[in-house]
């Protein structure tokens, strides 16, 4: 069967509704791309189910893992793998499925395609990553496809994520590092942030408007990077002047290893990802 385009998926499942698949499969409900009836949520807990039954603004279906009616997921034909990492083990996958080769799509942090492949056995297996800037339609997700996907297959995972996201294919061996600048890089730079407008507060600027003036010269050096096209050394070259102001703040920083902590940063969150998997 054709998939791609995702008005003729007949059934959606989503194992683990929570902040990220809410975050890929709510901009679909919203822009109609897929009818609520045709989505199928698992969640653990019956505060979560009781929470979405009452405040998710569409009528899909939601079961709870340990209820006898969850079992219909396993009849869907896209299932969206989005638990954490540790609650894999508590998955039960039964032993007679009746759909074959069913796409298995796993947003799960360093969790690989080949333990995919075992765990979920009659799925065809995909591993993405993707960041919570998805929430706000930008998001950056990277796609390592399993064995045998077709061209149809990859268009139709395409679609999910393209809505809320620019999409990245590589092979898994670059999905922890993928992973560390992008999923982990938003804490990193909310600290930065918070660090920055700090400095601010010190000079005794107000906090909101001292973190307002942080996030829109972050938003104006971005732009000017890229319309410009310059480089990174290019755009410090044109702001440092001899004996001045960010000559001082960035010896300053060059002092405190500032370069070698953030590099540091990003190979150690992409070491925790493998440890994970
Ligand atoms: N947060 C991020 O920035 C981010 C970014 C990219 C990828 N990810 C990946 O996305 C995944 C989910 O993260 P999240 O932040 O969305 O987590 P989350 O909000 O905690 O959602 C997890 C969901 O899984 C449900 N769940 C737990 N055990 C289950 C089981 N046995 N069967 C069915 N559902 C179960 C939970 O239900 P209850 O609420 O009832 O416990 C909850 O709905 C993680 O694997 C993470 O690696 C996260």
């Amino acid at each position: 069967m054709l998939i791609h385009d995702l008005s003729v998926i007949d059934k959606i499942a989503v194992i683990g509704f929570g902040n990220i698949a809410n975050a890929i499969i709510t901009p679909l409900l919203d822009k109609k791309l897929v009818q609520p009836e045709n989505v199928y949520c698992l969640v653990k807990s019956e505060e979560s189910l009781e929470n979405l039954k009452k405040n998710y603004k569409y009528n899909i279906n939601i079961y709870q893992s340990s209820s006898k009616n969850s079992e219909i997921i396993w009849d869907c034909e896209v299932k969206l793998l989005s638990v954490k990492p540790q609650h894999l083990k508590d998955i039960i996958v039964p032993n007679s499925i009746k759909i074959e080769d069913s796409l298995l799509v796993s947003i799960l942090a360093g969790v690989s395609i080949n333990r995919l492949t075992q765990k979920f056995p009659h799925h065809k297996c995909v591993r993405v990553v993707t960041n919570i800037p998805i929430t706000v339609g930008k998001g950056l997700t990277g796609i390592t496809w399993g064995e045998q996907i077709t061209r149809d297959q990859k268009l139709f995972i395409k679609n999910l994520f393209e809505n809320t996201s620019k999409i990245y294919e590589f092979t898994e061996d670059y999905l922890d590092i993928f992973l560390a600048l992008t999923s982990s890089g938003p804490a990193i730079i909310a600290l930065i942030i918070e660090s920055l407008s700090d400095g601010g507060l010190s000079g005794g600027l107000p906090k909101i408007l001292s973190e307002e003036l942080v996030m829109e010269m972050i938003i104006g050096t971005i732009k000017l990077l890229k319309e410009n096209k310059l480089t990174t050394s290019e755009l410090k070259n044109l702001v440092t002047s001899p004996g001045g102001t960010t000559i001082s703040a960035l010896r300053v920083l060059e002092k405190k290893s500032i370069r070698s902590a953030l590099i540091e940063s990003i190979v150690s969150a992409s070491n925790r990802s493998k440890e994970l998997g």
